[in-house]
């Protein structure tokens, strides 16, 4: 079988993973309409290229929080890796390692914390956390990951509740069966893991709550999951550092815009006082490109990492990165662009379609 594109590795892991790994990765709430809407609306943005600029030298290199990364094309937070890999979270960090982007480690990594950073020490990592109600258990949690070197924390917001998965839900999956499933890692994180299932997310968390975290940490704090102007003007009112447009792949609510319809306000009401990112839906160099037009500073994969993950490990992390890189460079080339800064909303145009 030949990779040439992520949907090779996405049909490979399909046929190689049990059906009910393949469904919790696969899966989105509901009628998993704005899981596919992530992607088609990709689909509706058309880009408008500018030739007869020297385009010999293209360099796709950015900045994120002031770390410079190879790409702008980092790893989404995603739980579980070993239920795609044996050493899972291991495999994940050396491949962004080697690609030289950031890995955003979830809360709900199945390797510890202290052997992602074993397996790969030079790599650039944020840490993901939900507001947990017992949130002694929070301050524990980024104390450990500030002291292991983890540059920034990305606070999801969009889980006050697990969203409804079909399919989990007929597959018998959950949250508790896998972090007790005995062939998967989860070493020592088993107690945290305890206290996850009695009470995994506080939905009682507000806006007000943010100054606890800040107050308990010197990270730049991201949140995740705003899809709103309103969202994105009391971010700026609280000073969190980033936003990141998401709407968990379609996993939560269902029925939301798709991330890139909702780029455009977050942006505009941020007006620059922060980087946006915006994850959901990138399967293309060319959706990169048009993420970044619409002003998102970088973006993040999940599903197709751990498609990555299922076919290859390690290397297919790379291989999934790398194909990506590689798109990226050659849209910026085809569209005239030189580098990341001379990207501009002038580059697309929504089709009427
Ligand atoms: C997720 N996502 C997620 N988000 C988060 O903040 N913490 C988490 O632990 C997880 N876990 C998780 C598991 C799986 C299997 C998936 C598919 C997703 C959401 C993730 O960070 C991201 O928002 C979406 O996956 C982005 O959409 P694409 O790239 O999968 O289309």
């Amino acid at each position: 079988m030949s990779f040439v594109c992520l949907a090779d590795f996405q049909a490979h892991a399909r046929e190689h993973l049990s059906k009910s790994t393949w469904d919790f990765i696969d899966g989105g709430a509901d009628d998993c309409f704005t899981r596919d809407d992530n992607i088609a609306a990709f689909k509706r943005i058309r880009l408008r290229p500018r030739f007869l600029r020297d385009v010999s030298q293209v360099d796709i290199k950015t900045t994120i929080q002031g770390e410079q990364i190879s790409a702008p094309i980092c790893i989404a937070p995603t739980g579980f890796h070993s239920l795609a890999w044996p050493d899972g979270e291991m495999s994940t960090a050396r491949a962004a390692q080697a690609a030289d982007i950031c890995y955003i480690t979830s809360t709900f990594a199945s390797c510890t914390f202290e052997e992602i950073v074993t397996a790969a020490p030079r790599g650039l990592r944020w840490f993901q956390v939900y507001p947990y109600p017992n949130r002694e258990l929070n301050k524990q949690l980024i104390q450990r990951v500030e002291s292991l070197g983890f540059k920034a924390l990305v606070m999801t917001l969009d889980v006050p509740t697990s969203g409804n998965r079909r399919q989990d839900t007929r597959n018998k999956l959950d949250l508790k069966t896998i972090l007790l499933r005995k062939d998967l890692r989860f070493p020592e994180e088993r107690h945290i893991a305890s206290d996850l299932q009695m009470s995994p997310f506080d939905a009682s968390f507000c806006w007000k709550d943010l100054s606890w975290f800040q107050g308990i940490t010197q990270l730049p704090i991201i949140l995740k999951g705003i899809l709103t102007k309103e969202d994105a003007e009391l971010a700026v009112k609280h000073n969190v550092q980033g936003i990141i447009v998401s709407n968990h792949g379609g996993r939560q609510l269902d029925d939301v815009a798709a991330s890139i319809d909702a780029l455009t306000e977050v942006v505009t009401a941020v007006q620059g006082k922060m980087e946006v990112y915006l994850d959901g839906g990138i399967r293309s160099g060319n959706d990169v490109l048009k993420a970044l037009a619409l002003g998102a500073k970088c973006v993040f994969l999940g599903r197709p990492i751990l498609w990555g993950l299922a076919c290859k490990g390690e290397q297919g992390v790379q291989e999934v990165l790398n194909i990506l890189k590689k798109e990226l460079h050659t849209s910026l080339t085809l569209a005239g662009c030189r580098s990341v800064a001379e990207i501009s909303q002038d580059l697309v145009q929504f089709s009427r379609l």
